[in-house]
């Protein structure tokens, strides 16, 4: 039996899809409000992680021991790393990695938690070729595949983007996706993240945030939906 987990960053995004919902259920755990349901024929959990790896790694273990999801999608926002993305490109992770982990003075590079295996967690094959099929069938919008970096920062000074993208390869960097990934692969369970590019994490004129949201909560919605009709 398959369960969806659905992360959203954004309340109007979950919005969207609590309106097309049925059969809906609320729990909260933790603090965060979960709404199991069903939407496009499948079973779904919908919620809102809040900001941060830790929310974000809580709110991944209870859509796991509680609810039983077996696959893990989250959509938001990010700050673009690679100099060919745009704001309001898509994302799609292959990858996630958290840029604020540093144990450099003891000799491992910057990225790598100690005395584990694995660093960058890989994103489910499957979920991201569905993710880039329903960005391909959105026709005008140019999206990227790659690794999306994490950290507890906002990303503003050039500096650091090219930093994180050059040493670290990131081209994207938010501040949940990496949690939700090594919660999933801790677990054994898919995920994927797709994310919206917000701004440039230069610290350059901010965007119509409120504006932004809007339109790229209804595209991320558009992709989830189209992919769920191939999961
Ligand atoms: N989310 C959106 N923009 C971001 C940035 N510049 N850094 C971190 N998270 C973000």
């Amino acid at each position: 039996n398959r369960v969806i987990g659905l992360i959203g960053a954004m309340d109007e995004e979950i919005e969207l899809l609590l309106g097309e919902m049925t059969h809906n259920e609320t729990i909260v755990k933790s603090g965060i409000t979960y709404v199991k349901g069903s939407w496009l024929g499948k079973e779904v959990v919908v919620c809102k992680s809040g900001v941060g790896k830790v929310n974000a790694a809580v709110t991944t273990q209870v859509l796991i021991d509680t609810f039983g999801v077996t696959s893990v999608i989250f959509t938001g926002v990010a700050g673009a790393l690679d100099p060919e993305l745009q704001i309001g490109d898509i994302v799609i992770s292959t990858s996630c990695m958290q840029h604020d982990m540093d144990v450099s003075p003891l000799g491992f590079a910057r990225g790598v938690i100690p005395y584990q295996k694995v660093s960058d967690f890989p994103a489910d094959q499957e979920l991201v070729s569905l993710a880039a099929k329903a960005c391909d069938g959105l026709g005008e919008v140019n999206y990227k595949v790659g690794r999306v970096l994490s950290g507890d920062q906002f990303i503003a000074s050039r500096e650091t983007v090219k930093v994180l993208y050059e040493e670290l390869h990131g081209v994207c960097a938010e501040m949940e996706g990496s949690a939700v990934a090594q919660a999933c692969y801790m677990n054994g369970v898919p995920y994927v993240v797709i994310r919206s590019m917000s701004d440039k994490a230069d610290g350059s004129a901010h965007v119509n945030f409120a504006e932004f949201t809007v339109d790229s909560s209804r595209r991320s919605h558009v992709i989830v939906s189209r992919m769920l009709e191939g999961i």
